[in-house]
């Protein structure tokens, strides 16, 4: 390990970081495996077998990424028992902001009436959400702020071409948060982080902006596809992934004095089921300790980790006192991994039995998250 990864400032902080609450929300539309088969030439046997997903939600008319971010911070807000005057700090990890400015935190800020708290946006794609987490940790074990929100909001609907089969049968909407509190001399509930970045990787997923030059200058090469703003190749990526995942958990497992037997849940980015079999395979972790929910919503980029924490939390699944290894990884390239107990008691009242009988083919945060 590099001196830096050996230092670990999660031990002993001045404050200590608990876990306060979870939340999500996903938007109502649907699009189904056959609804894509109207739209490219693919199947429901093949986006099955090669990724787990049986149906994404995606926005609708004017729908914007704002509000899902602002429908899950209330849930969570829910969750935690509070209000949004109680927030010192928002961190919304999103690639897809309806605005590049007004960030997507200030109007998160605005409608949750969090009059006391900073934020920013953070643009690191499906890592958004472990990177938001590890920064709010900096703020929260110094002392500077006491809760903090951290979200994952992003619309990849509206970026994927439709008529690209290798990319659009992928995504779903969503977005999904967690706070976390801080309290000096408190036990850190937090045990180990891990991050990185190789921007050598840019290439092979890219979201591209549309803006043009000024018309008194030469205009910028239009691409041959200028619908086509998401570019990936899986393949790649699938490749990346199955390599960083492991070194990075090993790593944070390392860091913390931990192994894998310590850990009650793995809750990796919800790319592709393959993948997250493959690590867990590689590794060693038991099927049931991995938490997958990637058939009902896709991949829903920074928000899927917490709308799996989330789902997990609301089926009775994850409990106060469980070890949890977080692990994210996408675009940029950026990956990260960070390991933390789950203190949370849900103030929310408990889904309906309809909602938890329906777990295994829809999404129970929809409802909740509507009210
Ligand atoms: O969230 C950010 C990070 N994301 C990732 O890390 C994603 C990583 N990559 C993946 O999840 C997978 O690579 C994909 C799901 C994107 C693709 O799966 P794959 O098993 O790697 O497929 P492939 O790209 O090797 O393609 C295999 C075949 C190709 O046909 P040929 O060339 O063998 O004739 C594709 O054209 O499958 C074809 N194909 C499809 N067929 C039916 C690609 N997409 C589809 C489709 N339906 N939707």
């Amino acid at each position: 390990m590099t001196p830096a990864e050996q230092h670990n400032p999660c031990t002993n902080p001045p404050y200590g970081i608990q876990l306060a609450g979870i939340g999500a929300f996903v938007p109502k539309a649907t699009l189904t495996n056959a609804d894509l088969e109207g739209l490219v030439d693919t199947n429901d046997e093949w986006i099955t077998s090669r990724t787990g997903i049986k149906q994404r939600h995606i926005v609708s008319g004017d729908e914007t990424v704002g509000e899902l971010a602002i429908a899950a911070a209330k849930d969570t807000l829910a969750s935690a028992g509070m209000e949004g005057k109680d927030l010192d700090l928002i961190i919304v990890g999103t690639s897809t902001p309806d605005t590049i400015y007004p960030a997507v935190a200030c109007q998160v800020q605005h409608a949750i009436g969090a009059t006391n708290a900073a934020g920013f946006d953070l643009s690191l794609a499906c890592s958004g959400f472990v990177y938001g987490t590890v920064v709010a940790q900096q703020f929260l074990m110094s002392g500077m702020y006491k809760t903090a929100l951290v979200m994952g909001a992003d619309i990849h609907s509206r970026t994927v071409d439709w008529t690209d089969r290798n990319t659009c049968v992928l995504f779903g909407d969503g977005s999904g948060a967690a706070i976390y509190t801080a309290e000096q001399g408190a036990p850190n509930r937090f045990f180990a982080n891990d991050l990185h970045m190789d921007g050598s990787f840019g290439k092979e997923l890219t979201l591209y902006t549309n803006f043009d030059n000024c018309p008194t200058v030469e205009p910028r090469t239009p691409r041959t596809k200028p619908e086509q703003l998401l570019y990936m190749n899986g393949r790649e990526m699938f490749k990346f992934a199955t390599r960083v995942v492991p070194e990075s958990i090993n790593t944070t497992l390392k860091k913390a004095n931990m192994t894998l037997d310590d850990i009650d849940y793995v809750v990796l980015h919800q790319a592709n089921i393959r993948i997250m079999e493959s690590m867990s395979e590689r590794l060693g972790i038991p099927p049931e300790k991995l938490i997958t929910h990637i058939a009902p919503v896709g991949n829903t980029s920074a928000a899927s980790i917490p709308i799996a924490i989330n789902h997990a939390v609301r089926t009775g699944k994850i409990k106060k006192g469980h070890k949890l290894l977080l692990c994210g990884f996408g675009a940029g390239a950026a990956w990260g991994s960070t390991i933390l107990e789950w203190t949370a008691v849900d103030q929310r009242p408990p889904l309906s039995e309809a909602a938890m009988a329906d777990t295994a083919a829809a999404h129970p945060v929809l409802e909740p998250a509507l009210a």
